[in-house]
This record gives structure tokens, sequence and C-alpha cells, in this order.
């Protein structure tokens, strides 16, 4: 495991034993991942999978012989054999599986957004901690090998960040559930608040419904992070140009990652241009110094970033610990997305993102569904 990953030990969290035994809940696209990656792994056995459609239920099944099969997410909350549970169902459900989950004493990691208000993402960590469970959010990219190496980047030197942005458009896949912005943002935002080591303050949004659809299908996001750091975030279900790209412009370098491009996911040019002096010679002037120097391709190991994840939830599960990604970053997302949806309701305007970590419920939440 990269030095950038790192764990929180918590000891009111009871060890479990190795190896893990896992459900997967929801085995659509993105669910049979888990499914294909828990059966590999030598430190977890599959023991049940759920989805509410029976075809893909049959399908899985026949793929998987031996693993126990459901509809019915009750089953696994009292499946005496379960330790720990995957919630890959669509977005608008995670709370209330997870909630039902967490209940029942199992750990669950839950894919991205964590949930759909922070009201309820704020629950769901008090449920875990009184139920000394494990709440883990698949913030995939945090355990993306390109990204913990820009991490290590901005992280060095004496150089500061000025700005960054992020680019996540395709053609789709288009969600009936939530908008674009909570479909693909979180993962930027959980990208900028692990690389910037902090929470944006505020932030200003607009988006899109090009597609005519009931739904944003673009937006464009503004995040102003502590230390006046910029960012900036572009996601897309209706651009023919699939990007994956995030970069940071430090005053000594410029980070890019694009995790398209499997020869160079990271390239770090280092230059940049900062001023020399603290307060300018004379009003309004400065004197700029430009530094040019090498373009770096630094060897990022091969991994499986979904891989990466899995294996550290069943380390926190295994050694009792909070993940990187908890249920606290979860929520930090979710709180960020909120705002959003609070800017975009007003044509773009400012609104601070709410730092409180008690929160009720708003009317601007169910904007989202
Ligand atoms: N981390 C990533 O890179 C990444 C990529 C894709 C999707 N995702 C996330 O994964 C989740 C699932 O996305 P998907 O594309 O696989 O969706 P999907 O629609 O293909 O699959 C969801 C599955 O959940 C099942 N389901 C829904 N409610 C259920 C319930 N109460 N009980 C049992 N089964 C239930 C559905 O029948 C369906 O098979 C979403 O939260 C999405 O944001 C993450």
């Amino acid at each position: 495991m990269s030095s950038t990953i790192q764990s929180f030990a918590v000891s009111a969290i009871p060890p479990v034993a190795n190896p893990s035994r896992i459900a997967v809940i929801g085995c659509g696209y993105w669910g049979m991942n888990y499914v294909r990656i828990f059966n590999e792994l030598l430190d977890a056995r599959l023991v049940a999978i759920c989805d509410a459609r029976s075809d893909r239920l049959r399908e899985v099944g026949s793929r998987f012989p031996g693993v126990d099969l459901t509809t019915d997410i009750e089953d696994v909350a009292s499946h005496p054999e379960v330790d720990a549970v995957v919630v890959c169902t669509e977005a608008t459900t995670h709370y209330n599986v997870t909630r039902r989950l967490l209940s029942a004493g199992k750990h669950v990691l839950v894919e991205k957004p964590l949930t759909t208000t922070t009201a309820d993402a704020q629950e769901l960590i008090a449920l875990a901690e009184s139920k000394s469970a494990v709440l883990m959010v698949g913030h995939t990219f945090v355990f993306n090998a390109g990204i913990q190496k820009v991490k290590e980047y901005v992280q060095m030197g004496q150089g500061r960040v000025y700005y960054l942005y992020a680019r996540r458009t395709n053609l789709g896949p288009i969600r009936r559930d939530v908008n674009a912005l909570w479909d693909l943002a979180p993962h930027d935002i959980a990208i900028f608040n692990y690389l910037l080591d902090s929470v944006p303050e505020w932030v200003s949004a607009v988006g899109g419904k090009v597609l005519r659809n009931c739904r944003h299908d673009v937006g464009f996001i503004s995040l102003g992070y502590p230390g006046n750091i910029i960012g900036h975030i572009h996601v897309s279900w209706a651009d023919p140009d699939k990007a994956r790209e995030v970069v940071i412009v430090r005053s000594d370098k410029r980070i890019v990652f694009n995790d398209l491009n499997g020869i160079e996911q990271v390239r770090v040019f280092e230059k940049g241009v900062s001023t020399l002096e603290e307060e300018p010679l004379n009003y309004g002037e400065s004197r700029f110094e430009i530094r040019d120097g090498d373009i770096i391709s630094p060897r990022i190991k091969p991994t499986e970033p979904l891989k990466n994840q899995c294996r550290h939830f069943l380390e926190c599960v295994r050694l009792g610990q909070r993940p990187v990604s908890s249920g606290v970053e979860g929520r930090d997302v979710v709180r960020v997305l909120e705002a959003v949806n609070r800017s975009i309701e007003c044509k773009g305007q400012q609104i601070e993102v709410e730092r409180n970590d008690h929160y009720a419920h708003t009317a601007i939440a169910s904007t989202v569904r």
C-alpha cells in the first residue's frame, strides 16, 4: 500500500477474523467489479450477493456458484456469516440500504455519493460509531496510484498551489436518479479534498440541461479552498470527448493527471512563475521569476484502483481502523454538492459550504432527485 494512504486506528471497532466474509448488494454495471474482485482476493470470502432484479441474480449465480443469492437486503442484514457489505446500488438508495446494514452491525463500503443529503450522511456516521462499525465510501480515485503520485508532487518542495481544475466528460452513461453533478463530481471533489487535505469554503456553480433531460447533464463548479486556492470542475454526460483529467498549477510546477493515458498517467512540468517580493516595489508593480525545467513522467506501478480500495476496506475491517475515505470524507463531498445545488438554484451565486456537523434536512436536498 502506498505511503499516501493511511488509516486511523479506531480502537472501538472490534477486529474481524481473516478472511472477512463479504456480501455485495447491487450487481449492476459497477457492482459486478466488486463481485469479481472480492471473489479474487485471498483475505476475503464472497458469501452473498443481493440484487432487486432476479434476472441479474440468475446471471451472477451461474458465474459464482456456492454464493448465497437473494433479492432482499434483509437476508443480508440478518445473514450470520456476513461481516461486511458493499453497497453498489443507485445513489438515492444508499442511505436506506446502508442504514439497515449498519443497524444490523455490518461493516459497510458504500459507493459514492455516500448519500444525497448531509443530514443523512451525518446520521450514518453516528450510527456507524454507535455500532463500532467501519463506514467507508467508494472514492475510488483516492486509491488510484496516479492520484497518489500527484499528491506526492503536490506536497513536495517549497512551491505553493495556485489553482487546480478537473474535466470529467463523456457521452453518458445517463443516470435516472441523480444529475451529472452528483454522479460525476464526487470523484473530483474527493480528489481535490485529498490532494489539498482540506474542504472548500465556498462554491459557485452553473448547470445545463442540454439533452432536455429533467436533470442537469452538464455542470461547471468553482470551489474556494483555504489559502485562496481556487478549484474548478467541469462534468458532462453530453460531450463526445471522453476526459478524465486533473491539473494542478503550482508556483514551481504544473502537474497533469490523465487517467486515459495508459503510458504517461502523470506528467510534471517543472515550469512556473512566482513573485520575487512579498510586497510590490511600486503600486501595482511586481517582479516575477519564471522557472523552466524538465518534464518528468514518473513511473507508476500498474494497479487496479478498485482493488486497492477493496484491500483497504478489508484491512480496516480486519484491524478495526478508520478508512482514508470514511463516512466523514463522504459527508464532506455531499455537503459540497448540497452547496452546489443551492448555487445552481441561485444562478451561480457564491455559496458558503456548511461547516457545522449538525445538519437539518432542507428542502434544497430534494432538488438533486
Ligand atoms: N467509483 C466509480 O468509479 C463508480 C463507477 C460507476 C458507478 N459507481 C457507483 O456505483 C453505484 C451503482 O452504479 P451502477 O452503474 O452499477 O448502477 P446500475 O443501475 O447498473 O446497478 C445498480 C443495481 O442495484 C440494484 N438495486 C437497486 N436498489 C436495490 C435494492 N434496494 N436492493 C438490491 N438491489 C438493488 C439494481 O437492481 C441494479 O442491478 C452508483 O452509486 C454509482 O455512482 C461508481
